[in-house]
């Protein structure tokens, strides 16, 4: 896809990928609607960027704030591509998680993201090439302890961009799927990234991860996992998952360690 001149609707705007993801769209030229609650931030992020952007203030997990969205992209005259990149991350054992946390991982990372899509999808046929990116995670494809809930919101988030990508395969418009691992934002809380230090797992910048979706949008392939060996273990999962279990709970006490 070309991104020159494209229009991209881009949620998750205000946060670190956010703002590494609409700076290296906006040098590609494209035209942004940058979606997020935090107005200060997007502000901020808009006055760093050259292009003529949108702010598009909005919650995703409201009705109101999606109608908000789709009224922007049809007041725009349609969009190219739709970046699925809001999320959020409670780490914690299962257990001691609130029912309302539970709730806002799954309602966040998975349901609004859906029911964006299907309000959008009629929105992006009415261009002759059009993308969606659902962004993922690792722990979209390894169950991890401590973070259970947010595996289950990314492993339904893999789930439903691989069954739309094949429902929509006689349409214009392709379904992708980005799977960053640890990165270097404010997503992960300072215990997480002691966990992540204390298990040896390397951390990414945002750039990186800006980087990576738009080598994807530009090439022919649907998906992409990034980091080494983090891809091995996807792989290793799906294939012999009992040897990636063993090596899991072999860390429940350090993860334990650095839970709440
Ligand atoms: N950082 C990592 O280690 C990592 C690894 C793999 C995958 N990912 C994924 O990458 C994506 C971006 O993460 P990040 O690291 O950039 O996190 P971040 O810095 O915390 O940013 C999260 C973004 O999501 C937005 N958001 C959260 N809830 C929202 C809601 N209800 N309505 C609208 N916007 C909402 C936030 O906007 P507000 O300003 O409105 O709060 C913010 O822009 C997430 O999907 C995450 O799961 C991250």
């Amino acid at each position: 896809m070309k991104l020159n001149g494209s229009t991209i609707l881009l949620t998750g705007a205000s946060g670190g990928i956010g703002a590494a993801v609409a700076k290296a769209l906006d040098q590609q030229g494209a035209q942004l609607l940058l979606v997020g609650r935090n107005e200060q931030a997007l502000k901020t992020l808009k006055k760093r960027l050259s292009g003529k952007h949108l702010i598009v203030l909005a919650d995703i997990n409201t009705q109101e704030g999606r109608e908000q969205i789709v009224q922007q992209c049809t007041q725009c005259n349609g969009i190219d591509l739709m970046i699925n990149l809001a999320g959020i991350l409670d780490f914690g054992f299962f257990e001691q998680q609130s029912d309302h946390c539970i709730e806002q991982t799954l309602t966040t990372n998975l349901v609004s993201p859906m029911l964006l899509c299907h309000r959008l999808i009629p929105i992006l046929k009415q261009r002759e090439e059009a993308a969606i990116v659902n962004v993922g995670s690792t722990f979209g494809s390894i169950g991890h302890p401590g973070f259970t809930t947010y595996c289950a919101s990314k492993f339904g988030l893999r789930g439903f961009t691989e069954a739309l990508r094949r429902e929509l395969a006689d349409t214009s418009i392709r379904v992708l799927y980005l799977a960053p691992r640890a990165t270097d934002t404010r997503l992960n809380s300072d215990a997480v990234t002691a966990l992540n230090s204390a298990l040896g797992n390397k951390t990414d910048s945002p750039e990186q991860v800006a980087n990576e979706l738009i080598s994807l949008v530009s090439s022919n392939q649907h998906q992409r996992y990034m980091g080494w060996p983090e891809k091995l273990f996807v792989w290793l999962n799906a294939l012999f998952p009992s040897l990636v279990h063993g090596a899991l709970i072999k860390k429940i006490p350090i993860i334990r360690q650095f839970s709440k």
